[in-house]
């Protein structure tokens, strides 16, 4: 693997790690014991804006330590890997209008109890994930738990919650299919939704994997309706497969049953002068958030196409809409401390613990 000052892509370390892995791997911890006390909390407007507000210094965050979350893979585990400066782990996300509450692993499971959830999508989606199980764990840390991959199903699940906390690695959503003429990109075609049938809570994403260009591109044609392309400009492509998804949904969830999420467009820091800091080429050395609820370089395109397409679900889909509050935060990403150390440069994923266990905090504020 050729890697030097390798700038590292959303799902990349995804990729490597997997053809890595065997194909089945379980792990099964197990331990005895009893359970931490429930945390408590401030109560919250219901007409809250969650996703207006500003990054606060608080000494009481982390939610987790990353030494009690032994399953952190090497991409997100920056202090592990030697970042020096912990400032970034101890800011909390204050809405303007009102107060989260802090998020209760013990109380998450309880609502969970003999529920699946699962994360569909690129390795933003992996991210999530991880903090989620972190974010559990920590909670319960006595508690049993297994992990098992199964093809691209990875599965965590607390054994005594009868909870299982899902990752299904689908970067488009839409399906990537072998064919005579080489591998087909069908922006109308979702057979991968047969992995989400009987999931009763789903946070869908995708995004990063649309621009990819060269040999990192996993696929050689793109076919919408019957016509076969060599390609075609990526943000209309990128909202077809939204469409084709959102039927889907539309087709397929009985919101009796299944809670849908989308996880929003996940932003990068590769460019100081959207943060008012034109000499940054990176997010190296970023240290704090931006100040503020307002993030100078504004928002990227993908997320008008998203909303927009979200707003013609006619089913109940909640949008996390987390790309302001995670636009603040240029201090967040691994830098030279994630998969490929000083050989890398990644300000597109996060170290955990982290910004995505603020995206977990906010969803236990949706669902309580
Ligand atoms: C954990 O698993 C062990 C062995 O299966 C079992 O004896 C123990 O009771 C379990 N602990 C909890 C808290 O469920
Ligand atoms: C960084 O952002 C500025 C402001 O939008 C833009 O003019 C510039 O071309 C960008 N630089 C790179 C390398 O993309």
């Amino acid at each position: 693997m050729s890697n030097s000052n390798r700038r590292v892509e959303c799902g990349f370390c995804n990729c490597v790690n997997r053809s890595s892995m065997l194909f089945f791997v379980v792990v099964t911890v197990v331990m005895m014991g009893g359970v931490k006390a429930k945390g408590g909390g401030s109560s919250r407007n219901e007409e809250c804006e969650l996703f207006t507000g500003t990054w606060v210094e608080d000494e009481s965050y982390p939610l987790y330590e990353t030494a009690t979350c032994p399953f952190i893979e090497r991409e997100f585990r920056c202090e592990t890997n030697g970042r020096p400066d912990l400032i970034y782990t101890h800011y909390r996300w204050q809405p303007l209008a009102c107060n989260l509450l802090r998020f209760d692993g013990q109380d998450f499971l309880e609502r969970m109890r003999g529920k699946s959830i699962m994360f569909v999508g690129d390795s933003l989606s992996r991210n999530q994930w991880q903090s989620l199980t972190c974010l559990l764990h920590s909670a319960v840390p006595n508690s049993n738990y297994t992990l098992a991959r199964v093809g691209d199903v990875s599965i965590f699940t607390f054994t005594e919650y009868e909870v299982k906390v899902m990752l299904d690695r689908n970067v488009y959503l839409v399906d990537v299919v072998k064919e005579d003429i080489g591998r087909v990109l069908k922006l109308d075609s979702i057979e991968g939704s047969k992995l989400w049938n009987g999931i009763d809570m789903l946070i869908f994403n995708t995004w990063h994997w649309w621009s990819r260009r060269g040999p990192t591109q996993p696929w050689d044609y793109i076919q919408v309706g019957s016509q076969v392309m060599k390609d075609m400009d990526r943000m209309k492509a990128f909202e077809k497969a939204l469409k084709t998804w959102a039927a889907w949904v539309d087709a397929n969830i009985d919101p009796a049953k299944v809670q849908v999420f989308f996880q929003g467009i996940s932003p990068s820091h590769y460019n100081g002068s959207l943060w008012n800091e034109p000499s940054a080429k990176s997010c190296i050395r970023e240290k704090t958030p931006v100040a503020g609820s307002t993030y100078p370089g504004g928002l990227p395109p993908a997320v008008d196409v998203l909303k927009s397409v979200l707003s013609t679900i006619k089913k109940p889909v909640t949008l996390l809409d987390i790309t302001t509050l995670s636009l603040l935060r240029k201090d967040g990403h691994p830098s030279i401390y994630g998969l490929f150390g000083a050989k890398g440069m990644d300000c597109s994923h996060w170290c955990l613990s982290g910004v995505p266990d603020t995206w977990n905090e906010i969803l236990y504020n949706i669902i309580i």
